[in-house]
Protein backbone atom coordinates (compact mmCIF):
# COMPACT_ATOMS: atom_id res chain seq x y z
CA UNK A 1 0.00 0.00 0.00
CA UNK A 2 1.28 3.92 -0.56
CA UNK A 3 -0.06 6.96 0.38
CA UNK A 4 -2.48 8.60 -2.00
CA UNK A 5 -0.86 12.05 -1.67
CA UNK A 6 2.60 12.97 -2.46
CA UNK A 7 2.06 15.96 0.41
CA UNK A 8 1.46 15.55 3.95
CA UNK A 9 -0.18 18.77 4.98
CA UNK A 10 -2.63 17.60 7.76
CA UNK A 11 -4.23 15.03 9.41
CA UNK A 12 -7.80 16.09 8.59
CA UNK A 13 -9.36 13.74 6.54
CA UNK A 14 -6.35 11.57 6.33
CA UNK A 15 -7.83 8.02 6.00
CA UNK A 16 -7.50 5.31 8.75
CA UNK A 17 -5.84 3.17 6.72
CA UNK A 18 -3.17 5.45 5.96
CA UNK A 19 -2.42 6.39 9.31
CA UNK A 20 -2.12 2.94 10.05
CA UNK A 21 0.31 2.52 7.02
CA UNK A 22 2.98 5.36 8.97
CA UNK A 23 2.62 3.78 12.23
CA UNK A 24 3.44 0.53 10.80
CA UNK A 25 5.98 1.64 8.78
CA UNK A 26 7.74 3.60 11.47
CA UNK A 27 7.61 0.53 13.85
CA UNK A 28 9.50 -1.24 11.10
CA UNK A 29 12.18 1.63 10.90
CA UNK A 30 12.55 2.19 14.19
CA UNK A 31 15.25 -1.12 14.95
CA UNK A 32 17.40 0.52 12.83
CA UNK A 33 18.07 3.40 15.07
CA UNK A 34 19.26 0.78 17.84
CA UNK A 35 22.25 -0.62 14.91
CA UNK A 36 25.95 -0.11 15.45
CA UNK A 37 25.78 2.20 12.31
CA UNK A 38 22.42 3.15 12.49
CA UNK A 39 22.21 3.99 8.32
CA UNK A 40 19.86 2.14 5.58
CA UNK A 41 20.63 3.55 1.58
CA UNK A 42 16.60 4.22 1.13
CA UNK A 43 16.64 7.14 -0.25
CA UNK A 44 20.34 7.55 -1.61
CA UNK A 45 20.11 9.89 -4.23
CA UNK A 46 16.97 12.21 -3.14
CA UNK A 47 17.47 15.76 -1.79
CA UNK A 48 15.49 17.31 1.02
CA UNK A 49 15.35 20.94 1.93
CA UNK A 50 14.33 21.86 5.39
CA UNK A 51 12.96 25.18 5.62
CA UNK A 52 12.16 26.39 9.63
CA UNK A 53 10.70 29.94 9.58
CA UNK A 54 10.23 29.20 13.00
CA UNK A 55 12.34 28.34 15.70
CA UNK A 56 12.57 23.91 16.46
CA UNK A 57 14.86 21.69 18.55
CA UNK A 58 12.86 18.19 18.52
CA UNK A 59 11.09 18.62 14.51
CA UNK A 60 13.95 19.96 13.32
CA UNK A 61 16.87 17.85 14.59
CA UNK A 62 14.50 14.86 13.86
CA UNK A 63 13.64 15.25 10.59
CA UNK A 64 17.69 15.85 9.94
CA UNK A 65 18.00 12.92 11.58
CA UNK A 66 16.00 11.04 9.88
CA UNK A 67 17.43 12.03 6.34
CA UNK A 68 20.87 10.95 7.67
CA UNK A 69 19.05 7.34 8.42
CA UNK A 70 18.27 7.32 5.09
CA UNK A 71 20.71 8.44 3.29
CA UNK A 72 19.40 11.33 1.79
CA UNK A 73 21.01 14.20 0.73
CA UNK A 74 19.53 17.47 3.32
CA UNK A 75 20.29 21.09 3.35
CA UNK A 76 18.37 23.48 6.08
CA UNK A 77 17.38 26.94 6.58
CA UNK A 78 16.52 28.88 9.17
CA UNK A 79 14.80 32.28 8.66
CA UNK A 80 18.17 34.18 10.61
CA UNK A 81 21.20 34.55 8.08
CA UNK A 82 18.78 33.40 4.86
CA UNK A 83 17.71 36.05 2.44
CA UNK A 84 14.69 36.69 3.89
CA UNK A 85 16.10 38.71 5.76
CA UNK A 86 16.53 41.19 2.65
CA UNK A 87 12.61 40.99 1.81
CA UNK A 88 12.52 37.69 -0.52
CA UNK A 89 9.12 35.94 -0.69
CA UNK A 90 8.44 32.43 0.46
CA UNK A 91 7.40 31.04 -2.90
CA UNK A 92 11.01 32.47 -4.36
CA UNK A 93 12.87 31.38 -1.38
CA UNK A 94 11.38 27.84 -2.65
CA UNK A 95 11.24 28.01 -6.48
CA UNK A 96 15.00 29.02 -5.85
CA UNK A 97 15.82 25.94 -3.88
CA UNK A 98 14.14 23.60 -5.72
CA UNK A 99 15.80 25.15 -8.81
CA UNK A 100 18.68 23.38 -7.75
CA UNK A 101 17.10 19.82 -7.95
CA UNK A 102 14.87 18.93 -4.50
CA UNK A 103 12.94 16.26 -3.97
CA UNK A 104 10.73 17.34 -0.77
CA UNK A 105 10.62 19.94 1.27
CA UNK A 106 9.72 19.96 4.76
CA UNK A 107 8.75 23.30 5.93
CA UNK A 108 7.32 24.86 9.67
CA UNK A 109 6.17 28.29 9.08
CA UNK A 110 4.63 30.66 11.45
CA UNK A 111 1.51 31.26 8.48
CA UNK A 112 -1.59 28.48 8.44
CA UNK A 113 -1.52 27.43 4.94
CA UNK A 114 1.98 28.11 4.14
CA UNK A 115 2.70 24.29 3.32
CA UNK A 116 -0.14 24.23 1.13
CA UNK A 117 0.52 27.20 -0.67
CA UNK A 118 4.12 25.57 -1.34
CA UNK A 119 2.19 22.57 -2.45
CA UNK A 120 0.03 23.93 -5.34
CA UNK A 121 2.98 25.61 -6.99
CA UNK A 122 5.75 23.16 -6.68
CA UNK A 123 6.63 19.59 -8.19
CA UNK A 124 8.55 18.83 -4.73
CA UNK A 125 6.57 16.94 -1.91
CA UNK A 126 5.60 19.24 0.83
CA UNK A 127 5.82 17.80 4.43
CA UNK A 128 4.13 20.04 6.94
CA UNK A 129 6.16 20.69 9.71
CA UNK A 130 4.30 23.04 11.83
CA UNK A 131 2.09 25.54 10.27
CA UNK A 132 0.71 28.60 12.49
CA UNK A 133 -1.78 27.64 14.70
CA UNK A 134 -3.37 24.88 11.94
CA UNK A 135 -1.74 21.37 11.88
CA UNK A 136 2.22 19.38 13.16
CA UNK A 137 0.77 15.99 11.46
CA UNK A 138 4.45 14.26 12.18
CA UNK A 139 3.77 15.49 15.94
CA UNK A 140 0.61 13.64 16.22
CA UNK A 141 1.94 10.97 13.93
CA UNK A 142 4.42 9.99 16.89
CA UNK A 143 2.22 10.61 19.56
CA UNK A 144 -0.20 7.91 18.30
CA UNK A 145 3.08 5.48 17.81
CA UNK A 146 4.58 6.36 21.42
CA UNK A 147 0.63 5.41 22.49
CA UNK A 148 0.53 2.15 20.27
CA UNK A 149 4.29 1.21 22.01
CA UNK A 150 3.06 1.73 25.47
CA UNK A 151 -0.46 1.04 25.64
CA UNK A 152 -0.83 -1.35 22.63
CA UNK A 153 -3.64 0.28 20.97
CA UNK A 154 -5.19 3.42 20.01
CA UNK A 155 -9.26 2.24 19.19
CA UNK A 156 -10.78 2.70 22.53
CA UNK A 157 -8.81 5.00 24.47
CA UNK A 158 -10.40 7.91 25.86
CA UNK A 159 -7.57 10.80 25.78
CA UNK A 160 -7.59 14.53 26.79
CA UNK A 161 -5.97 17.11 25.55
CA UNK A 162 -4.90 19.68 27.98
CA UNK A 163 -3.88 22.96 27.81
CA UNK A 164 -3.72 26.32 25.49
CA UNK A 165 -5.93 24.20 22.72
CA UNK A 166 -7.02 27.74 20.77
CA UNK A 167 -3.20 28.29 19.47
CA UNK A 168 -2.13 24.60 19.50
CA UNK A 169 -1.33 23.11 15.89
CA UNK A 170 -0.61 19.82 17.70
CA UNK A 171 -4.25 19.80 19.53
CA UNK A 172 -5.51 20.04 15.73
CA UNK A 173 -3.88 17.30 14.39
CA UNK A 174 -4.54 15.11 17.08
CA UNK A 175 -8.18 15.72 17.07
CA UNK A 176 -8.43 14.27 13.96
CA UNK A 177 -5.72 11.72 13.85
CA UNK A 178 -7.00 10.15 17.30
CA UNK A 179 -10.11 10.06 16.46
CA UNK A 180 -9.86 8.42 13.07
CA UNK A 181 -7.83 6.09 14.37
CA UNK A 182 -10.83 5.14 17.58
CA UNK A 183 -9.88 7.17 20.57
CA UNK A 184 -12.49 9.05 21.75
CA UNK A 185 -10.97 13.11 22.38
CA UNK A 186 -11.64 15.12 24.94
CA UNK A 187 -10.42 18.79 25.50
CA UNK A 188 -9.77 20.68 28.80
CA UNK A 189 -8.41 24.19 29.20
CA UNK A 190 -9.70 28.01 30.25
CA UNK A 191 -12.79 28.94 27.69
CA UNK A 192 -10.36 31.84 26.91
CA UNK A 193 -8.13 29.32 24.95
CA UNK A 194 -11.08 26.94 23.31
CA UNK A 195 -11.15 27.54 19.60
CA UNK A 196 -14.20 28.58 18.31
CA UNK A 197 -16.39 26.22 16.87
CA UNK A 198 -15.32 23.74 19.00
CA UNK A 199 -19.04 21.96 19.14
CA UNK A 200 -18.73 21.04 15.74
CA UNK A 201 -15.18 18.95 16.43
CA UNK A 202 -15.36 15.13 17.23
CA UNK A 203 -14.31 16.33 20.86
CA UNK A 204 -16.27 16.65 24.09
CA UNK A 205 -15.33 19.40 26.34
CA UNK A 206 -14.45 18.65 30.40
CA UNK A 207 -15.78 20.88 32.30
CA UNK A 208 -12.46 21.05 34.75
CA UNK A 209 -9.39 19.04 35.38
CA UNK A 210 -10.37 16.76 37.85
CA UNK A 211 -13.21 15.57 35.32
CA UNK A 212 -10.91 15.19 32.93
CA UNK A 213 -8.51 13.01 35.30
CA UNK A 214 -11.63 11.14 36.18
CA UNK A 215 -12.79 10.32 32.75
CA UNK A 216 -9.52 9.90 30.65
CA UNK A 217 -6.55 7.29 30.66
CA UNK A 218 -4.06 9.78 28.35
CA UNK A 219 -3.32 13.15 29.07
CA UNK A 220 -1.66 15.41 25.89
CA UNK A 221 -0.51 18.80 27.70
CA UNK A 222 0.09 21.00 25.76
CA UNK A 223 2.84 24.48 26.15
CA UNK A 224 1.33 27.57 27.22
CA UNK A 225 2.33 29.42 24.20
CA UNK A 226 3.22 33.28 25.22
CA UNK A 227 4.15 33.98 21.90
CA UNK A 228 0.97 33.59 20.33
CA UNK A 229 -0.91 35.13 23.15
CA UNK A 230 -1.69 38.44 21.76
CA UNK A 231 -3.39 39.19 24.81
CA UNK A 232 -3.36 38.13 28.57
CA UNK A 233 -6.10 34.77 28.12
CA UNK A 234 -5.66 33.56 31.87
CA UNK A 235 -5.04 35.86 35.31
CA UNK A 236 -1.72 34.60 35.96
CA UNK A 237 0.87 31.81 35.40
CA UNK A 238 0.24 30.76 39.43
CA UNK A 239 -3.49 30.70 38.45
CA UNK A 240 -3.05 28.77 35.62
CA UNK A 241 -0.96 26.31 36.98
CA UNK A 242 -3.74 25.86 40.05
CA UNK A 243 -6.63 25.01 37.76
CA UNK A 244 -4.99 23.74 34.87
CA UNK A 245 -1.18 22.21 36.12
CA UNK A 246 -0.36 18.67 36.28
CA UNK A 247 0.48 18.91 39.63
CA UNK A 248 2.37 16.12 42.21
CA UNK A 249 -0.65 17.02 44.82
CA UNK A 250 -3.02 16.36 41.66
CA UNK A 251 -1.82 13.21 40.55
CA UNK A 252 -0.79 11.34 43.78
CA UNK A 253 -4.32 10.43 45.13
CA UNK A 254 -5.02 8.84 41.25
CA UNK A 255 -6.08 5.25 41.62
CA UNK A 256 -5.43 4.49 38.08
CA UNK A 257 -2.40 4.25 35.65
CA UNK A 258 -2.27 7.25 33.42
CA UNK A 259 -0.22 8.36 30.25
CA UNK A 260 1.19 11.93 30.23
CA UNK A 261 2.27 13.13 26.76
CA UNK A 262 4.07 16.51 26.11
CA UNK A 263 5.16 17.98 22.79
CA UNK A 264 8.14 20.22 23.99
CA UNK A 265 9.19 22.48 25.42
CA UNK A 266 7.50 21.87 28.71
CA UNK A 267 7.25 24.84 30.81
CA UNK A 268 7.98 23.26 33.65
CA UNK A 269 6.37 24.43 36.92
CA UNK A 270 3.07 25.47 34.88
CA UNK A 271 1.48 22.68 32.95
CA UNK A 272 3.78 20.17 34.57
CA UNK A 273 5.59 20.04 37.49
CA UNK A 274 9.16 18.49 37.22
CA UNK A 275 8.30 15.04 38.92
CA UNK A 276 4.98 14.48 37.04
CA UNK A 277 7.36 14.98 33.46
CA UNK A 278 10.28 13.35 34.46
CA UNK A 279 7.82 10.82 36.77
CA UNK A 280 6.27 7.43 36.11
CA UNK A 281 3.32 8.59 33.74
CA UNK A 282 5.50 10.38 31.35
CA UNK A 283 6.03 9.26 28.32
CA UNK A 284 7.82 12.43 26.51
CA UNK A 285 11.14 11.14 26.13
CA UNK A 286 9.92 8.30 24.52
CA UNK A 287 7.81 10.56 22.04
CA UNK A 288 11.14 12.41 20.81
CA UNK A 289 12.66 9.00 20.09
CA UNK A 290 9.51 8.07 18.25
CA UNK A 291 9.80 11.13 16.54
CA UNK A 292 12.61 10.27 14.42
CA UNK A 293 11.09 7.09 13.53
CA UNK A 294 7.78 8.37 12.04
CA UNK A 295 9.54 10.94 9.90
CA UNK A 296 11.80 8.27 8.66
CA UNK A 297 8.45 6.81 7.40
CA UNK A 298 6.93 9.83 6.15
CA UNK A 299 10.12 10.48 4.42
CA UNK A 300 10.38 7.07 3.23
CA UNK A 301 6.41 6.89 1.79
CA UNK A 302 6.01 10.31 0.28
CA UNK A 303 9.10 9.16 -1.70
CA UNK A 304 6.76 6.42 -3.27
CA UNK A 305 8.00 3.41 -0.25
CA UNK A 306 5.27 0.95 -0.41
CA UNK A 307 4.55 0.81 3.64
CA UNK A 308 5.81 -1.71 6.13
CA UNK A 309 9.31 -3.20 5.48
CA UNK A 310 10.98 -6.33 6.43
CA UNK A 311 14.21 -5.61 7.79
CA UNK A 312 16.09 -7.72 5.49
CA UNK A 313 14.87 -4.65 2.51
CA UNK A 314 16.99 -2.51 5.05
CA UNK A 315 20.59 -3.60 4.17
CA UNK A 316 23.55 -1.33 6.21
CA UNK A 317 24.14 1.25 3.82
N1 LIG B 1 7.16 19.42 19.40
C1 LIG B 1 7.79 20.38 18.71
O1 LIG B 1 7.33 20.80 17.63
O2 LIG B 1 8.96 20.82 19.26
P1 LIG B 1 9.97 21.84 18.55
O3 LIG B 1 9.26 23.18 18.47
O4 LIG B 1 11.21 21.87 19.41
O5 LIG B 1 10.24 21.33 17.17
Amino acid sequence: MQLKSRHLLGLEGMPREEIELILDTAASLKPILERPIPKVPTLRGKTIANLFYEPSTRTRFSFELAEKRLSADSVSFSQAGSSVSKGETLKDTVRNLHAMKIDTVVIRHGASGAPHFLAGCLDASVVNAGDGTHEHPTQALLDMMTLREKLGKIEGLKVAIVGDILHSRVARSNIHGLSTAGASVGLCGPATLMPAGVNDLPVRVYRNLDEALEDADVFIVLRIQMERQKRGMFPSLREYRSLFGMTVERLEPLKKEITILHPGPINRGVELDDEVADGRHSVILDQVTNGVAVRMAVLYLLSGGRGKIEMEDHAQA
